[in-house]
């Protein structure tokens, strides 16, 4: 089978085609990072209406790419939560007109669920596994049972670990989007110059649950103190030790969440799992089998859309066309 793969919930607009949810044979991804430089973050206006200029000219790439027409399509899988309204209507409302000009079923697909799935297009991850999703808008830690079932049970109670990253990098001056440039940046720095606050551990249900919002304030407010002439020798420690930390605090209660379930495999993904210390930290952890998806598939991609929209429609066929979309994921 034949699936096209659209994914336009949030600054990436990508459209993919993927055979029997496994081989990648075409992955077109237009970003729209330039238009939201200037306001350090994704302007939702800008976004749903720059995907609506691109999702045409992307589609049809993608389609040649493949080297196919789009008669070959069988089925369209198409990002329906979470993400912007605006921009996730854009991808959708597409899927549904291609999918009644062309007389295939449409199915929508959980972004969350397709970031963990990226990995199988390149390897075979067995299940059950620990899935840690670590992007711009989640920090979550689940049981992934198989490509469609997933338990999450632990997540940040307030920012995402990219949006620490990028708020981050935003006060220290260094621009948008932060995380690769924190990364860069860290490089350079000692991760053990200071010693940033973590959060404590909860106990019970909570135990998995991870804060942001204090170790970014504590950096904040560091930056602050060196703003004199000659601070930027302190910029790369600073990047480093607050590197360290956010990783080292979700890494925490990944092995505890790995031990608790008797689950000694991880995979890793979003794009926050694209940082450098991250998969070193990770791997270092001989006791774990961490997979991660090449850089590429870590963020935002139609071709995780397309390979988990596979399981969708055979498992439960297409949706009605009065479906819609979600920006949150109930419950
Ligand atoms: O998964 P993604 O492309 O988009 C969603 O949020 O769904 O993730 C984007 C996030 C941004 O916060 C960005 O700063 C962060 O991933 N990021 C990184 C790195 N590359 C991207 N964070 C740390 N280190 C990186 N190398
Ligand atoms: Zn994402």
């Amino acid at each position: 089978m034949l699936i096209l793969g659209i994914e336009s919930s949030c600054d990436e607009c990508a459209v993919s085609v993927v055979r029997n949810g496994a081989e990648i044979l075409s992955n077109q991804v237009a970003t729209q990072i330039e238009f939201h430089v200037p306001y350090s973050g994704v302007v939702p206006e800008i976004a749903s209406r720059k995907h609506t200029e691109w999702i045409l000219p992307v589609y049809r790439q993608a389609l040649q790419d493949a080297g196919i027409s789009e008669q070959d399509l069988d089925g369209i899988a198409v990002t329906d939560r979470p993400g912007l309204a605006g921009s996730l209507l854009v991808g959708h409302t597409f899927a549904k007109g291609l999918s009644l000009r062309l007389g295939i079923p449409f199915a929508g697909v959980n972004h969350i669920l397709a970031h963990l799935y990226a990995v199988q297009l390149e390897d075979t991850v067995a299940y059950p596994h620990i899935g840690l999703l670590v992007s711009g808008g989640h920090t979550m830690i689940t049981l992934v049972e198989g490509p469609l079932e997933m338990k999450v049970i632990g997540a940040t109670i307030d920012d995402a670990i990219g949006e620490a990253f990028d708020k981050v990098a935003k006060h220290l001056g260094l621009g948008y989007p932060g995380g690769v440039l924190i990364d860069e940046l860290a490089r350079q720095g000692n991760p053990a110059a200071f010693a940033f606050p973590g959060t404590s551990l909860q106990k019970g249900d909570h135990r998995f649950d991870i804060s942001y919002s204090g170790l970014k304030t504590a950096v904040i407010n560091q930056r602050q103190q060196f703003l004199q002439p000659g601070c930027e020798a302190s910029m790369p420690n600073i990047a480093a030790s607050f590197e360290k930390r956010a990783v080292d605090m979700l890494l925490k209660r990944m092995l505890d969440a790995c031990a608790v379930y008797e689950v000694p495999r991880v995979v890793a993904a979003g794009g926050v799992a694209a940082n450098t210390y991250f998969r070193r930290a990770l791997r270092e952890h001989r006791e774990i089998d961490a997979w991660f998806p090449s850089l590429p598939l870590c963020t935002d991609n139609g071709a995780m859309i397309a390979g988990l929209g596979y399981h969708v429609l055979q498992q439960h066929g297409g949706d009605p066309l009065s479906a819609t979309v979600s920006a949150r994921v109930p419950g």
